[in-house]
């Protein structure tokens, strides 16, 4: 046995920093006593001190072998295969050391650092569950588990982790993130907006927590919370790339560029690598119709090495029509799509709503208006109600609608149209006559279609295309035949992608009743026309090509639609 006047002065001698001659007080004291356990682990502490690993190790596998329940001969000898780089190695000697004393948390926290850092999920479980066993309360280690579960995509397991974290600590606010996550994820959202209101409860400057709010909202299409929930994330961390990318993309969604801009334009700077980020804040400026700036920001991404197929588009959007035509082209319509268009759109709340052709409810389910959708073949895959006041639906054609129905309905009036029925120019203009003739005193008719990106798509006879091709039909006729009845003020091409939309506000009734007399002529003027050449400069040289968001700038401006917010139709299932 050692003496321990003699131990305590070795000791002291390491802690001061002779080490040298702390070993050489040692090694007479080992040679009395070559089975004193204390004695080697000190000197391998030593042997350590000084840079000499492997006769550390040496010292301490001697202590281990003669007291294998030695719980610092293990930890320090973890320590030093931790520094060898024997990783694996040193988690056992971590692992035995904690389970012969788990009092001792330090070791525990590094057997989590040193399992983050290896990134092997499956390995890290073991060695969490075999920790947890012997300290069942250390809400840390059940979190770490509870993310190696998250990684493995063993969901029950982690929310199970989390849960166990917050019996042990409610206040963990990451517990309450990652919970989020996981709901947001597997399609519960409010359990995630539940998950994410709580972590912000507790840390109301938890930028994260807003960002990832602001995620979930947005797809329980709570637009204006979500845009809040952004925003708050900025406030906290105004230049967060992610957050300001995530906003501005919502509003870009929502048809607001330029509101979108500033946002876009931060995450950018705050990470020029990323090409996501220059696409989309150049997509914003050419919505906003900044084509000098966006011009500008492609010449800068090619700079900065970005190149291909998205940017190429970016310049093709730089052109009007009649540029696009100089170069032997057709113009393709790519300013935000039509649904994104019609869904801004329907942010306000209009008289009725009125659709022709309606199919999958894709369109109609955007509108929050009281609506009536007409199709004499409905194939619905979108609820069609959601917030409206009423939604009715007729199985039949426009045609027959118009005669047989809406007599019935005869007070309803029309604030807003989309015509999207059959795809010939006289259906439409028939439907835009009947519609017009139960108008409210402003109306604004959408028309689908109206700018075809080929002749072949512009047929009359869509059996002649192949079953997956687009066919816009004859509907830009539309845009010649209604300017010349006196129409040009009011119409407007709307750039939305694939194919355009025709806009016409406030059409005057005599002018209605001027077209519904001469329809049969406009027929059979335009009914053999085709869509070559000459009519192709001609209809691009129309000077009624407009971005979607600046039109929709300038509904704004005339207050059409009356805007509510936070519409919620609730109802409670049995
Ligand atoms: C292009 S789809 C409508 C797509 C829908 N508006 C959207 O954006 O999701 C055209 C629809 O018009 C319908 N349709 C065809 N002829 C019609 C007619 N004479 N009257 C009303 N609808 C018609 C078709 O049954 C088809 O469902």
């Amino acid at each position: 046995m050692h003496d321990k006047k003699q131990l305590d002065l070795i000791i002291s001698l390491f802690s001061n920093g002779k080490v040298q001659e702390a070993l050489d007080q040692l090694d007479p004291l080992i040679k009395d006593n070559p089975n004193d356990a204390v004695l080697l682990n000190i000197s391998g502490a030593c042997y350590a001190q000084i840079g000499e690993p492997i006769m550390a190790m040496k010292h301490y596998e001697k202590a281990i072998e003669i007291d294998p329940n030695y719980p610092e001969a293990h930890n320090n000898l973890g320590i030093t295969l931790q520094e060898l780089g024997e990783v694996d190695k040193a988690l056992v000697s971590f692992e035995k050391a904690f389970s012969l004393k788990p009092e001792k948390i330090e070791t525990a926290n590094t057997i989590s650092t040193i399992l983050q850092e290896i990134n092997d999920p499956n390995l890290s479980i073991n060695y969490y569950k075999k920790i947890i066993e012997s300290s069942p309360k250390l809400y840390l280690v059940h979190f770490n588990l509870g993310i190696a579960y998250q990684k493995l995509n063993f969901i029950d397991e982690a929310i199970n982790s989390y849960k166990d974290v917050l019996e042990l600590e409610p206040e963990f606010t990451d517990a309450y993130l990652n919970l989020g996550i996981i709901f947001d994820e597997t399609g519960q959202l409010d359990e995630s907006v539940k998950n994410l209101e709580r972590a912000i409860e507790i840390d109301p400057t938890n930028s994260l927590a807003y960002n990832n709010l602001g995620i979930t909202l947005k797809k329980l299409d709570r637009i204006d919370d979500a845009i809040e929930s952004f925003k708050k994330a900025i406030l906290i961390s105004p230049d967060h790339p992610g957050t300001n990318h995530n906003l501005g993309m919502l509003l870009v969604k929502y048809h607001q560029s330029h509101i979108a801009l500033s946002f876009l334009k931060t995450a950018l700077e705050a990470n020029l690598n990323a090409e996501p980020y220059w696409v989309n804040y150049i997509n914003a400026l050419i919505n906003s119709d900044e084509l000098d700036t966006a011009k500008k920001f492609i010449k800068k991404a090619n700079e900065a090495g970005f190149f291909g197929e998205k940017f190429d588009t970016l310049s093709a959007r730089l052109l009007s029509p009649i540029q696009v035509h100089a170069k032997g082209k057709f113009f393709k319509a790519r300013d935000g799509h039509y649904l994104d268009f019609l869904n801004a759109l329907h942010q306000n709340i209009f008289e009725v709503y009125f659709e022709i052709g309606s199919r999958t409810g894709a369109s109609l389910a955007l509108s929050q208006s009281p609506s009536i959708a007409i199709d004499p073949f409905f194939q619905l895959k979108h609820s069609p109600i959601g917030k409206k006041d009423f939604c009715l639906i007729f199985q039949e054609t426009s045609d027959s609608f118009f005669e047989n129905t809406l007599p019935k309905f005869s007070h309803l009036k029309c604030q807003l149209a989309f015509i999207d029925g059959m795809h010939l120019f006289e259906y439409a203009l028939r439907d835009f006559i009947n519609l017009s003739k139960i108008s409210s005193e402003k109306a604004l008719f959408l028309f689908h279609d109206a700018i075809p990106w080929s002749y072949k798509m512009s047929t009359r006879n869509n059996k002649a295309l192949g079953r997956n091709e687009a066919w816009t039909g004859d509907i830009w006729k539309l845009v010649p035949i209604l300017m010349d009845a006196g129409m040009k003020d009011n119409s407007h091409l709307l750039t939305s992608s694939p194919s355009g939309l025709l806009a016409i506000l406030n059409p005057e009734k005599k002018l209605i009743a001027e077209l519904e007399k001469n329809y049969d002529k406009i027929c059979a003027k335009w009914l053999d026309v085709e869509f070559n050449q000459d009519y192709l400069l001609d209809f691009y040289q129309k000077n009624v090509f407009i971005k979607p968001e600046l039109y929709l700038r300038k509904l704004e401006q005339i207050s059409f639609g009356k805007r509510e917010r936070g519409i919620t139709k609730e109802w409670v299932s049995q």
